[in-house]
Order: C-alpha cells, then structure tokens, then sequence
C-alpha cells in the first residue's frame, strides 16, 4: 500500500538547532537576556514568532510591534548566514538511505516543517526534489502541535492521514502528528519524546524492515 512518509526538517534531515541557538543567543543578549541550550531545547519546532515571544517571556522583556519584528528578521539575517554554507555533508546519517528506500517503493514523501526557510536548506543540501510535497512555515495559519502542517501534507498527497508517518524530532511536533491522527515516529531522546508511538536515536537504528512493516501495515 501507499503510505505516505512526512518528514520534519529540523533536527531530522539536518542538525540546524546548533544554528538558530547562535542566533537566538546573539539577538538575545542585544536585548539583555541570557539565552541558554535548555532553552534551545524548548524552542525545537516552535514558530520564529513564537520562539521570540518566549524568549522575551523569559527574559521579562516586552517590545513594541516594531521592535519585535525587526527583531525577527535580524534573527533570520544571522541565521541564514550559518544555513548558506551548509553542504550535503550536513544531512543527518542514513536520511538519504531512508529517502531513497522508500522513493525505491514508490512511496510519496512530504516534508512537513514550522520553518519558513525550508526550502533553502533542502536546496543547500540537495534534497529539494525527493519530496512530492512541501508544507513549510510559509504554508501554515497554526503552528505545531497544532496538525495542519501535517494535514496539509496529507492532502497534498492525496492520502488519508491515518496512511500517513510521520518523522518527528520534537515534542510539539510528535504532538501535532498524534493529533492528526498518523503513526508518530520520534527521532531522538525517548523521555522527551514519550507520547510518540516509536522512539528512534537516529535514522541509523531505523530497519528497512521497519518500513517495510509500515507499508504492509503490519504496523499501525
Ligand atoms: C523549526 C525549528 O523547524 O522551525 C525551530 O525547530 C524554528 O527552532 C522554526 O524556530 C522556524 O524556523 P525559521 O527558519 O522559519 O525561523
Ligand atoms: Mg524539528
């Protein structure tokens, strides 16, 4: 059967969190707040936007409209200046094995990210043609945990959500999965990501027969 396979980019395909924690932590403290890795970790598929607004929650500091969205786009300025010389090189291991297993069973493949910069990096790293669809942040009303990036997915690919997997490194992003009702496989530390249905460290200790169990449905 056809499934579709929707992957999240950040901290799936590529390890850009290192990225937006040097942007974040420099636009921080040109507000005066600290900024720390923990906090990084709380900010995985979280919206600019609203990783901003946390941040400033944070550090107690409130800004003007103005302020804030010039703020946003420095952030990005800084950030795209880390995402610019990313190479191939930086694709998370065994992503392209995983890609092209599946591709080699004709199965449809989505990207369903929160980052409106999505497309650039899947150019920087060569993976913009593997997808038959790509929902970014550009694409959304709702951020996740909300489901609509995932559903959105969906639809492009004209399958159900319930024949639909999703790869998953972040908590809120396990979480919009579960509610759009797929498979949520998360990618990364299981006591972060316990409400998904599978916990993986990597794509390494992902099987092909593993796939081969989603797409014969023996698991679902
Ligand atoms: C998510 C990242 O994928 O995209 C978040 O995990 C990031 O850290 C979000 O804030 C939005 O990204 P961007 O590229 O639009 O600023
Ligand atoms: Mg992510």
């Amino acid at each position: 059967t056809k499934k579709g396979f929707i992957f999240d980019l950040d901290g799936v395909i590529v390890d850009t969190a290192k990225y937006h924690f040097l942007a974040w932590k420099k636009l921080a403290k040109s507000v005066g707040v600290d900024f720390t890795k923990i906090q990084n970790e709380q900010l995985k598929g979280v919206s600019r936007k609203n990783s901003l607004e946390k941040i400033l929650e944070w550090g107690n500091k409130t800004l003007s409209e103005e302020e804030f969205n010039r703020l946003m786009a420095l952030k990005n300025e800084d950030y795209l200046s880390y995402v610019e010389n990313m190479k191939e090189d930086e694709i998370l291991p065994d992503v392209p094995k995983v890609l092209n297993y599946l591709m080699s069973k004709e199965q449809p493949l989505a990207l369903g990210s929160a980052s409106k910069n999505a497309h650039t990096i899947l150019d920087k790293v060569n993976l913009l043609e593997k997808f038959d669809a790509i929902v970014d942040g550009n694409g959304v009303k709702k951020g996740k945990p909300d489901p609509e990036v995932f559903l959105n997915a969906a639809k492009l690919l004209k399958l159900n959500p319930d024949d639909c997997i999703v790869f998953e490194d972040a908590k809120a992003g396990v979480e919009a999965a579960n509610a759009a009702n797929m498979i949520s496989i998360g990618i990364g530390e299981k006591s972060v990501l316990d409400e998904a249905d599978y916990v993986f460290k990597d794509f390494t200790e992902i099987s092909l027969e593993f796939l081969d169990d989603i797409m014969s449905n023996k698991i679902s």
